[in-house]
């Protein structure tokens, strides 16, 4: 399927725009050029298309690129059209939407969509919402009888993931929020520093974000803040999409080099850390962008308050420990070896490394639970232990 430009502009344009609009509580809603959008939903003129932000293409344009296949789904997932855990989550959910219609084109539809499932999976092996989504689709597909049916839950329930995703960020966002209104009232109103590594924000989400979600609602209350974004290396998710968020939104932020952190912490420029996570364990390590767990370190020697926001569909109830039990993506050496910019309007790729040198390229890595002062869900905030978390989620004892 074709992808369609829709606007390259000036993103100052939007952070004017934001701030001239009247706040109401849905102004917290990620506006680009006055006009909200999620990062995934169905094409409005016809339901067999979904559509996506290409986040490959920012900071620099602004590309809807549309999904037509189960194809379309695995390479976008792949190739980080669409990333981050609860994206990659309901990009899952609305590929299996996908993958019943092709499904019932077929001659044996529970093995084609059995099959899509462990493509789909296959796609990207650390964040647990991927796997979580597929299967919440294949047994609410089981269950409806008729391959109409099946079709109809099949989107019914791609709609609920994505829904469900955008909700629950925004409780972490009213939670998270509490937080940062302690530390600015100690602070007498004095801005309040937050350091975050990689995007969490509503990119890496349907809607809201989750390390960005307190963020933007302290700043909607009026409460200062400002944010050390560090650029994340190898694929910037920081410098090129938690930067672009932040500026469309207005809130102040700088971008640092990811050694930054611990220079800053020294010397008292940080207030708090807020990260996400791709996967938690049923006792706490965190799974998150490679350098979060030397970012905890850091947090830890200089007392600073290190939180973990996520929804609980990032919570592998299955595993205890992360180190052992949390696959660690590894992804194609020539991210690192290869930086991706604008030069003359162009998009291009440049080599920053002797073209012969090996590189290896680990995505993330897991954060020990002792590192971590507290996890911010949609439920509320809880130690990161075992007790904490069940206490939330009584369900699962
Ligand atoms: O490799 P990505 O960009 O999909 O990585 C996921 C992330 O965005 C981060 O690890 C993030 O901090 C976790 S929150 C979705």
């Amino acid at each position: 399927m074709g992808s369609k430009i829709i606007s390259t502009y000036p993103a100052i344009i939007n952070s004017i725009l934001f701030v001239l609009l009247p706040y109401h509580p849905e102004t917290i809603i990620m506006l680009i050029n006055n006009k909200h959008f999620r990062t995934i939903w169905l094409k409005e003129s016809n339901d067999k298309i979904v559509q996506i932000i290409d986040q490959q293409q920012l900071p620099h344009q602004f590309v809807i690129k549309e999904l037509a296949s189960l194809e379309d789904f695995e390479t976008a997932i792949k190739d980080m059209q669409v990333r981050g855990a609860g994206l990659i989550g309901a990009s899952a959910g609305y590929g299996m939407y996908i993958a019943a219609l092709e499904a019932a084109k077929k001659n044996d539809f529970g093995k084609y969509l059995n099959d899509a499932a462990n493509k789909l999976k296959a796609t990207r092996p650390t964040a647990i919402n991927l796997k979580w989504a597929v299967d919440r689709q294949l047994l609410a597909i089981s269950k409806a009888k008729s391959i109409e049916e099946k079709i109809k839950v099949a989107k019914m329930t791609a709609i609920e993931i994505a829904d469900e995703d955008a909700e629950f960020c925004r409780n972490v966002g009213l939670h998270g929020v509490k937080i940062i209104e302690e530390i600015s009232k100690r602070k007498n109103g004095e801005v309040v520093n937050i350091l975050t590594h990689c995007n969490a924000g509503w990119l890496a989400f349907v809607d809201y974000g989750t390390a960005t979600a307190p963020i933007y609602e302290a700043f909607n209350r009026n409460i200062k803040v400002h944010v050390w974004v560090d650029e994340t290396r190898p694929r910037n998710q920081g410098a090129s999409l938690t930067a672009w968020e932040l500026l469309n939104h207005g809130v102040p932020h700088t971008i640092i080099a990811d050694n930054t952190g611990g220079h800053l912490m020294q010397h008292g420029l940080v207030d708090m850390v807020i990260t996400g996570t791709d996967r938690v364990t049923i006792t706490g390590d965190v799974a998150n962008k490679i350098g979060t767990y030397l970012k905890a370190l850091a947090a830890k020697d200089n007392n600073i308050p290190f939180y973990v926001a996520l929804p609980s569909s990032t919570i592998d109830w299955q595993i205890r420990d992360g180190l052992k039990e949390i696959p660690i993506e590894t992804r194609d050496q020539d991210e690192v070896k290869y930086i991706q910019g604008i030069c003359n309007g162009e998009l291009k790729r440049i080599l920053i490394t002797p073209a012969n040198s090996p590189a290896s390229n680990y995505g993330f890595d897991v954060t020990p639970a002792r590192l971590i002062t507290g996890l911010i869900t949609e439920r509320g905030i809880c130690p990161a232990c075992e007790e904490g978390i069940v206490s939330l989620y009584p369900e699962k004892r």
